[in-house]
Protein backbone atom coordinates (compact mmCIF):
# COMPACT_ATOMS: atom_id res chain seq x y z
CA UNK A 1 0.00 0.00 0.00
CA UNK A 2 1.22 3.43 -1.09
CA UNK A 3 -0.30 6.37 0.44
CA UNK A 4 0.12 9.66 -1.17
CA UNK A 5 -0.47 13.21 -2.02
CA UNK A 6 -1.16 14.12 2.01
CA UNK A 7 -0.72 17.99 2.68
CA UNK A 8 1.54 16.80 5.81
CA UNK A 9 2.61 13.67 6.86
CA UNK A 10 3.20 13.88 10.50
CA UNK A 11 5.96 10.81 11.19
CA UNK A 12 6.27 12.04 14.93
CA UNK A 13 9.92 9.86 14.33
CA UNK A 14 12.86 10.46 16.99
CA UNK A 15 11.46 8.24 19.76
CA UNK A 16 10.00 9.62 22.78
CA UNK A 17 9.60 13.23 23.03
CA UNK A 18 11.02 15.03 26.65
CA UNK A 19 10.37 18.53 28.54
CA UNK A 20 10.55 21.63 25.88
CA UNK A 21 11.47 18.69 22.74
CA UNK A 22 7.99 18.00 23.39
CA UNK A 23 5.99 19.05 20.20
CA UNK A 24 7.94 17.66 17.04
CA UNK A 25 6.03 16.16 14.66
CA UNK A 26 8.42 15.40 11.70
CA UNK A 27 6.57 16.54 8.95
CA UNK A 28 6.75 15.24 5.75
CA UNK A 29 5.63 17.11 2.41
CA UNK A 30 5.04 15.99 -1.46
CA UNK A 31 5.97 12.54 0.25
CA UNK A 32 4.66 9.03 0.14
CA UNK A 33 4.89 6.28 2.53
CA UNK A 34 4.90 2.48 1.75
CA UNK A 35 3.44 -0.33 3.84
CA UNK A 36 4.45 -4.06 3.59
CA UNK A 37 3.51 -7.26 5.26
CA UNK A 38 1.64 -4.44 7.84
CA UNK A 39 4.75 -2.40 8.44
CA UNK A 40 6.24 0.84 7.28
CA UNK A 41 8.93 0.40 5.08
CA UNK A 42 9.81 3.57 3.14
CA UNK A 43 8.88 7.30 3.32
CA UNK A 44 9.90 9.45 0.21
CA UNK A 45 9.07 11.74 -2.85
CA UNK A 46 6.24 10.75 -4.22
CA UNK A 47 6.92 10.53 -7.81
CA UNK A 48 9.65 8.41 -7.24
CA UNK A 49 7.51 6.35 -5.02
CA UNK A 50 5.00 5.83 -7.40
CA UNK A 51 7.29 4.72 -9.91
CA UNK A 52 9.41 2.54 -8.24
CA UNK A 53 5.83 0.48 -6.84
CA UNK A 54 3.72 0.93 -9.70
CA UNK A 55 1.91 -2.46 -8.51
CA UNK A 56 1.27 -1.27 -4.61
CA UNK A 57 -2.63 -0.57 -3.58
CA UNK A 58 -2.39 3.40 -3.87
CA UNK A 59 -4.25 5.43 -1.44
CA UNK A 60 -4.90 9.41 -2.62
CA UNK A 61 -4.78 11.62 0.54
CA UNK A 62 -4.90 14.92 -0.76
CA UNK A 63 -5.83 17.75 1.43
CA UNK A 64 -5.27 15.21 4.59
CA UNK A 65 -3.42 15.07 7.61
CA UNK A 66 -1.60 11.51 7.93
CA UNK A 67 -0.41 10.77 11.28
CA UNK A 68 0.21 7.71 13.40
CA UNK A 69 -2.58 5.83 14.98
CA UNK A 70 -3.58 7.37 18.90
CA UNK A 71 -2.12 5.68 21.66
CA UNK A 72 -4.36 5.90 24.54
CA UNK A 73 -2.18 4.56 27.75
CA UNK A 74 -4.93 5.04 30.50
CA UNK A 75 -8.53 3.33 30.19
CA UNK A 76 -11.04 1.08 32.13
CA UNK A 77 -12.76 0.47 29.29
CA UNK A 78 -14.50 -3.18 30.57
CA UNK A 79 -17.37 -3.03 33.06
CA UNK A 80 -21.04 -2.97 33.25
CA UNK A 81 -23.67 -0.92 33.83
CA UNK A 82 -23.33 2.96 34.11
CA UNK A 83 -23.31 5.42 36.35
CA UNK A 84 -25.97 7.98 34.84
CA UNK A 85 -27.68 8.74 38.25
CA UNK A 86 -24.32 9.62 39.91
CA UNK A 87 -23.68 12.21 37.57
CA UNK A 88 -26.64 13.66 37.95
CA UNK A 89 -26.21 13.65 42.19
CA UNK A 90 -22.78 15.01 41.43
CA UNK A 91 -24.72 17.93 39.49
CA UNK A 92 -26.60 18.43 42.72
CA UNK A 93 -22.94 19.28 44.72
CA UNK A 94 -22.33 15.64 45.78
CA UNK A 95 -18.39 14.72 45.05
CA UNK A 96 -17.33 12.02 43.36
CA UNK A 97 -15.03 10.84 46.89
CA UNK A 98 -18.28 11.49 48.40
CA UNK A 99 -20.43 8.99 46.70
CA UNK A 100 -17.43 6.74 46.38
CA UNK A 101 -17.31 6.43 50.29
CA UNK A 102 -21.36 5.76 50.45
CA UNK A 103 -20.56 2.72 48.57
CA UNK A 104 -21.71 3.83 45.26
CA UNK A 105 -18.90 5.29 42.46
CA UNK A 106 -16.18 2.68 41.18
CA UNK A 107 -18.15 -0.05 44.15
CA UNK A 108 -21.36 0.27 42.59
CA UNK A 109 -19.74 -0.52 39.01
CA UNK A 110 -17.98 -3.49 40.60
CA UNK A 111 -21.21 -4.64 41.54
CA UNK A 112 -22.57 -4.64 38.61
CA UNK A 113 -19.69 -5.97 37.11
CA UNK A 114 -18.90 -9.15 39.20
CA UNK A 115 -22.40 -9.84 38.08
CA UNK A 116 -22.20 -9.85 34.90
CA UNK A 117 -21.21 -12.74 32.29
CA UNK A 118 -18.03 -13.14 30.91
CA UNK A 119 -19.75 -13.14 27.34
CA UNK A 120 -22.02 -9.61 28.61
CA UNK A 121 -18.71 -7.98 29.70
CA UNK A 122 -17.37 -8.59 26.29
CA UNK A 123 -20.71 -7.64 24.36
CA UNK A 124 -20.55 -4.44 26.33
CA UNK A 125 -16.97 -3.70 26.14
CA UNK A 126 -17.08 -4.20 22.08
CA UNK A 127 -18.74 -0.86 20.97
CA UNK A 128 -16.35 0.88 23.09
CA UNK A 129 -13.63 -0.74 21.40
CA UNK A 130 -15.20 0.00 17.91
CA UNK A 131 -15.96 3.48 18.88
CA UNK A 132 -12.08 4.10 19.80
CA UNK A 133 -10.92 2.48 16.38
CA UNK A 134 -13.56 4.55 14.93
CA UNK A 135 -11.95 7.87 16.51
CA UNK A 136 -8.16 6.89 15.69
CA UNK A 137 -6.99 5.14 18.95
CA UNK A 138 -5.22 2.01 17.86
CA UNK A 139 -3.68 0.37 20.80
CA UNK A 140 -4.79 1.51 24.49
CA UNK A 141 -4.07 0.46 27.76
CA UNK A 142 -6.92 -1.19 29.86
CA UNK A 143 -7.37 -1.76 33.25
CA UNK A 144 -8.87 -4.72 35.76
CA UNK A 145 -10.16 -2.93 38.33
CA UNK A 146 -14.06 -3.62 38.77
CA UNK A 147 -13.74 -7.08 40.53
CA UNK A 148 -11.72 -6.50 43.61
CA UNK A 149 -11.66 -10.05 44.50
CA UNK A 150 -9.46 -12.55 42.91
CA UNK A 151 -12.27 -14.44 40.26
CA UNK A 152 -13.72 -11.83 39.15
CA UNK A 153 -10.70 -9.56 38.13
CA UNK A 154 -8.76 -13.35 36.53
CA UNK A 155 -12.20 -12.36 34.45
CA UNK A 156 -11.68 -9.24 33.86
CA UNK A 157 -8.30 -10.26 32.52
CA UNK A 158 -9.16 -13.49 30.64
CA UNK A 159 -11.72 -11.17 28.92
CA UNK A 160 -9.16 -8.46 28.14
CA UNK A 161 -6.94 -10.98 26.12
CA UNK A 162 -9.86 -12.28 24.58
CA UNK A 163 -10.34 -8.82 23.02
CA UNK A 164 -6.86 -8.02 22.25
CA UNK A 165 -6.54 -11.30 20.32
CA UNK A 166 -9.85 -10.44 18.82
CA UNK A 167 -8.11 -6.91 17.61
CA UNK A 168 -8.23 -5.05 15.99
CA UNK A 169 -7.29 -2.69 18.17
CA UNK A 170 -4.54 -3.67 20.55
CA UNK A 171 -4.17 -3.70 24.20
CA UNK A 172 -2.10 -3.17 26.82
CA UNK A 173 -3.59 -4.97 30.08
CA UNK A 174 -2.99 -3.82 33.49
CA UNK A 175 -4.39 -5.42 37.12
CA UNK A 176 -5.81 -3.11 39.33
CA UNK A 177 -6.66 -5.16 41.58
CA UNK A 178 -6.03 -2.16 44.00
CA UNK A 179 -8.78 0.47 42.41
CA UNK A 180 -10.79 0.64 46.18
CA UNK A 181 -11.42 -1.47 49.08
CA UNK A 182 -12.69 -4.46 47.88
CA UNK A 183 -16.55 -4.12 50.53
CA UNK A 184 -15.49 -7.45 51.99
CA UNK A 185 -12.43 -5.03 53.48
CA UNK A 186 -14.62 -2.48 54.03
CA UNK A 187 -13.52 -1.41 57.39
CA UNK A 188 -9.93 -3.43 56.84
CA UNK A 189 -8.04 -1.32 54.06
CA UNK A 190 -4.88 -2.67 55.12
CA UNK A 191 -6.34 -6.31 55.22
CA UNK A 192 -6.67 -5.07 51.81
CA UNK A 193 -4.09 -4.62 50.82
CA UNK A 194 -2.40 -7.39 52.44
CA UNK A 195 -4.70 -9.91 50.68
CA UNK A 196 -3.80 -8.12 46.81
CA UNK A 197 -0.07 -8.69 48.14
CA UNK A 198 -0.32 -12.21 49.98
CA UNK A 199 -2.53 -13.74 47.76
CA UNK A 200 -3.84 -11.85 44.86
CA UNK A 201 -0.66 -10.98 42.59
CA UNK A 202 0.94 -14.40 43.47
CA UNK A 203 -2.22 -15.86 42.01
CA UNK A 204 -2.45 -13.26 39.04
CA UNK A 205 1.30 -14.26 38.24
CA UNK A 206 0.66 -17.55 38.25
CA UNK A 207 -2.05 -17.51 36.14
CA UNK A 208 -1.22 -15.29 33.66
CA UNK A 209 -0.18 -17.09 30.03
CA UNK A 210 3.72 -17.60 29.82
CA UNK A 211 3.55 -16.55 26.13
CA UNK A 212 2.26 -13.18 27.36
CA UNK A 213 4.54 -10.11 28.40
CA UNK A 214 3.40 -9.82 31.67
CA UNK A 215 0.40 -7.05 32.44
CA UNK A 216 1.13 -3.80 34.31
CA UNK A 217 0.43 -3.18 37.57
CA UNK A 218 -1.52 -0.35 38.96
CA UNK A 219 -3.05 0.95 42.69
CA UNK A 220 -5.09 4.06 42.87
CA UNK A 221 -3.05 5.85 45.68
CA UNK A 222 -6.10 8.72 46.91
CA UNK A 223 -8.24 9.46 49.89
CA UNK A 224 -10.30 6.71 50.18
CA UNK A 225 -8.77 4.06 48.41
CA UNK A 226 -4.76 3.37 49.27
CA UNK A 227 -2.46 5.53 51.39
CA UNK A 228 0.51 6.21 50.36
CA UNK A 229 2.59 3.45 52.47
CA UNK A 230 -0.11 0.64 50.90
CA UNK A 231 0.24 2.06 47.42
CA UNK A 232 4.43 1.17 48.26
CA UNK A 233 3.77 -2.33 49.96
CA UNK A 234 1.43 -3.19 46.53
CA UNK A 235 3.90 -1.72 43.64
CA UNK A 236 7.21 -2.94 45.67
CA UNK A 237 5.53 -6.64 45.70
CA UNK A 238 4.64 -6.18 42.03
CA UNK A 239 7.92 -5.43 41.13
CA UNK A 240 9.58 -8.17 43.01
CA UNK A 241 7.31 -10.49 41.34
CA UNK A 242 8.32 -8.84 38.07
CA UNK A 243 5.41 -6.91 36.61
CA UNK A 244 5.49 -3.16 35.12
CA UNK A 245 4.11 -0.45 37.51
CA UNK A 246 1.97 2.42 37.18
CA UNK A 247 0.04 4.51 39.83
CA UNK A 248 -3.08 6.93 39.95
CA UNK A 249 -1.79 9.60 41.51
CA UNK A 250 -2.90 13.17 43.02
CA UNK A 251 -5.92 13.11 41.31
CA UNK A 252 -7.74 14.59 44.23
CA UNK A 253 -5.47 14.70 46.88
CA UNK A 254 -1.22 15.25 46.92
CA UNK A 255 -0.44 11.42 48.63
CA UNK A 256 3.10 11.78 47.38
CA UNK A 257 2.07 8.95 44.48
CA UNK A 258 4.02 11.12 41.56
CA UNK A 259 7.38 10.57 44.06
CA UNK A 260 6.67 6.94 44.59
CA UNK A 261 6.50 6.16 41.10
CA UNK A 262 9.72 7.71 40.24
CA UNK A 263 11.69 6.08 43.09
CA UNK A 264 10.23 3.21 42.07
CA UNK A 265 10.51 3.39 38.56
CA UNK A 266 7.05 3.11 37.56
CA UNK A 267 6.17 2.60 33.51
CA UNK A 268 4.00 5.90 34.32
CA UNK A 269 2.03 8.35 37.40
CA UNK A 270 -1.13 9.38 35.70
CA UNK A 271 -3.66 12.16 36.76
CA UNK A 272 -1.22 14.43 38.53
CA UNK A 273 -3.93 17.19 39.09
CA UNK A 274 -2.74 18.11 42.74
CA UNK A 275 1.02 16.92 42.68
CA UNK A 276 2.99 19.12 44.65
CA UNK A 277 6.09 21.51 42.78
CA UNK A 278 9.01 19.48 44.72
CA UNK A 279 7.27 15.90 43.61
CA UNK A 280 6.64 16.97 39.93
CA UNK A 281 10.44 18.10 39.90
CA UNK A 282 10.76 14.30 41.31
CA UNK A 283 9.09 12.64 38.38
CA UNK A 284 9.95 14.90 35.52
CA UNK A 285 13.84 14.10 36.33
CA UNK A 286 12.83 10.17 35.87
CA UNK A 287 12.11 8.49 33.04
CA UNK A 288 8.53 7.46 34.41
CA UNK A 289 5.99 8.98 31.65
CA UNK A 290 3.24 11.92 33.35
CA UNK A 291 0.04 11.02 31.75
CA UNK A 292 -2.57 13.67 32.31
CA UNK A 293 -6.34 12.90 32.02
CA UNK A 294 -8.29 16.31 31.38
CA UNK A 295 -11.51 13.99 30.17
CA UNK A 296 -11.58 13.66 34.28
CA UNK A 297 -11.67 17.15 35.26
CA UNK A 298 -13.95 18.15 32.48
CA UNK A 299 -15.61 15.22 33.51
CA UNK A 300 -16.11 15.96 36.79
CA UNK A 301 -16.51 20.10 36.23
CA UNK A 302 -13.77 20.87 38.29
CA UNK A 303 -11.56 23.88 37.67
CA UNK A 304 -7.93 22.01 38.35
CA UNK A 305 -6.17 20.35 35.40
CA UNK A 306 -2.71 19.00 34.98
CA UNK A 307 0.05 21.65 35.09
CA UNK A 308 1.57 20.06 31.98
CA UNK A 309 3.46 23.40 31.64
CA UNK A 310 5.38 23.08 34.61
CA UNK A 311 5.95 19.37 33.74
CA UNK A 312 8.11 19.87 30.46
CA UNK A 313 9.60 22.80 32.08
CA UNK A 314 10.96 20.38 34.69
CA UNK A 315 11.90 17.76 31.84
CA UNK A 316 9.38 15.68 32.07
CA UNK A 317 7.86 13.11 29.36
CA UNK A 318 4.27 13.83 29.45
CA UNK A 319 1.34 11.93 27.23
CA UNK A 320 -2.49 11.99 27.30
CA UNK A 321 -5.26 9.69 27.18
CA UNK A 322 -8.89 9.16 27.81
CA UNK A 323 -9.23 7.69 31.02
CA UNK A 324 -12.38 6.08 29.86
CA UNK A 325 -14.36 4.66 32.62
CA UNK A 326 -18.35 4.83 33.35
CA UNK A 327 -17.85 7.16 36.63
CA UNK A 328 -15.71 10.57 35.01
CA UNK A 329 -15.00 9.91 31.44
CA UNK A 330 -17.01 7.94 29.24
CA UNK A 331 -15.15 8.99 26.24
CA UNK A 332 -13.31 7.43 24.15
CA UNK A 333 -11.95 9.84 21.92
CA UNK A 334 -8.63 11.14 22.10
CA UNK A 335 -9.34 14.04 19.82
CA UNK A 336 -11.59 15.31 22.53
CA UNK A 337 -8.28 14.51 24.70
CA UNK A 338 -5.87 16.92 22.51
CA UNK A 339 -8.70 19.79 22.49
CA UNK A 340 -9.02 19.88 26.21
CA UNK A 341 -5.70 19.70 26.45
CA UNK A 342 -4.73 22.58 24.31
CA UNK A 343 -7.45 24.63 26.26
CA UNK A 344 -6.88 23.46 29.61
CA UNK A 345 -3.12 22.83 29.91
CA UNK A 346 -2.18 25.24 27.31
CA UNK A 347 -0.79 22.61 25.16
CA UNK A 348 -0.02 23.25 21.63
CA UNK A 349 -1.62 21.10 18.94
CA UNK A 350 1.86 19.79 17.78
CA UNK A 351 2.27 18.74 21.81
CA UNK A 352 -0.56 17.18 22.08
CA UNK A 353 -0.31 15.34 19.20
CA UNK A 354 2.85 14.08 20.34
CA UNK A 355 2.07 13.67 23.74
CA UNK A 356 -0.85 11.34 22.23
CA UNK A 357 1.19 9.22 20.19
CA UNK A 358 4.45 8.47 21.23
CA UNK A 359 4.80 9.45 24.23
CA UNK A 360 1.59 7.54 24.96
CA UNK A 361 3.39 4.41 23.27
CA UNK A 362 5.96 5.41 25.86
CA UNK A 363 3.78 5.44 28.93
CA UNK A 364 2.82 1.68 27.98
CA UNK A 365 6.66 0.55 27.20
CA UNK A 366 5.88 0.34 22.94
CA UNK A 367 7.64 3.63 22.10
CA UNK A 368 9.81 0.70 20.08
CA UNK A 369 7.20 -0.64 17.77
CA UNK A 370 3.99 1.97 17.48
CA UNK A 371 3.51 6.04 18.10
CA UNK A 372 5.55 7.05 15.62
CA UNK A 373 5.39 6.21 10.76
CA UNK A 374 8.87 5.28 10.61
CA UNK A 375 10.60 2.59 9.01
CA UNK A 376 10.12 -1.06 10.79
CA UNK A 377 7.28 0.51 12.89
CA UNK A 378 4.00 -1.25 12.54
CA UNK A 379 1.93 0.31 10.42
CA UNK A 380 -0.64 2.15 12.46
CA UNK A 381 -1.69 5.27 10.35
CA UNK A 382 -4.70 7.34 10.25
CA UNK A 383 -6.06 9.40 7.59
CA UNK A 384 -7.66 13.07 9.04
CA UNK A 385 -10.28 14.87 6.78
CA UNK A 386 -8.21 18.19 7.96
CA UNK A 387 -5.23 20.66 5.42
CA UNK A 388 -3.03 21.12 8.85
CA UNK A 389 -2.37 19.25 11.77
CA UNK A 390 -3.78 22.41 13.92
CA UNK A 391 -7.38 21.56 13.38
CA UNK A 392 -6.61 18.73 15.77
CA UNK A 393 -6.73 21.03 18.87
CA UNK A 394 -8.48 23.69 17.20
CA UNK A 395 -11.54 21.73 16.14
CA UNK A 396 -13.86 19.03 18.71
CA UNK A 397 -17.03 17.68 19.05
CA UNK A 398 -16.90 15.89 15.77
CA UNK A 399 -14.70 13.22 13.93
CA UNK A 400 -11.46 14.51 12.19
CA UNK A 401 -10.27 11.10 11.37
CA UNK A 402 -11.78 9.33 7.54
CA UNK A 403 -9.39 6.05 7.61
CA UNK A 404 -8.04 3.90 10.18
CA UNK A 405 -5.04 1.76 9.20
CA UNK A 406 -4.18 -1.25 11.93
CA UNK A 407 -1.14 -3.20 10.94
CA UNK A 408 -1.15 -2.30 6.87
CA UNK A 409 -4.85 -2.56 6.90
CA UNK A 410 -7.89 -0.59 6.61
CA UNK A 411 -10.24 -0.93 9.58
CA UNK A 412 -12.14 1.81 10.26
CA UNK A 413 -13.78 4.95 8.19
CA UNK A 414 -13.74 5.23 4.16
CA UNK A 415 -11.36 2.90 2.25
CA UNK A 416 -10.32 5.44 0.30
CA UNK A 417 -9.79 5.89 -3.47
CA UNK A 418 -7.18 4.24 -5.15
O1 LIG B 1 -9.01 7.09 36.81
N1 LIG B 1 -9.80 7.20 39.97
C1 LIG B 1 -9.89 6.01 39.81
N2 LIG B 1 -10.28 5.41 38.70
C2 LIG B 1 -10.91 6.07 37.61
C3 LIG B 1 -12.34 6.27 37.82
C4 LIG B 1 -13.01 4.98 37.79
C5 LIG B 1 -14.46 5.05 38.15
O2 LIG B 1 -14.94 6.04 38.71
O3 LIG B 1 -15.14 4.05 37.87
C6 LIG B 1 -10.15 7.30 37.20
O4 LIG B 1 -10.66 8.41 37.19
FE1 LIG C 1 -8.03 5.76 35.90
Amino acid sequence: MLIHSAAQILTLAGGPQRGSDLGELGIFQDSAILIHGGRIVELGPVEELRAAYPDEEHIDATNCVVMPGFVDPHTHLIWAGDRAEEFELRLKGKTYLEILAAGGGILSTVRATRAATPDSLLTDTRPRLNSMLRHGTTTAEAKTGYGLEIDSELRMLQALITLDEEGPLELAITFLGAHAIAPEFKDNPQGYTDHICEEMLPEVHAWWPADRQLPFVDVFCETGAFNLDQSRQILIKARHLGFPLKIHADEFDNLGGAALAAELQAVSADHLVATSSDDIRVLAASDTVAIALPNTPFGLAEKHYTPATAILEAGGILALATDLNPGTAWCENMQFVIALACRYMKLTPAQAIAAATINAAAAINRADRIGSLEPGKQADVLILEIPHYQHLGYRFGTNLVKTVIKKGEVVAGVSPQS
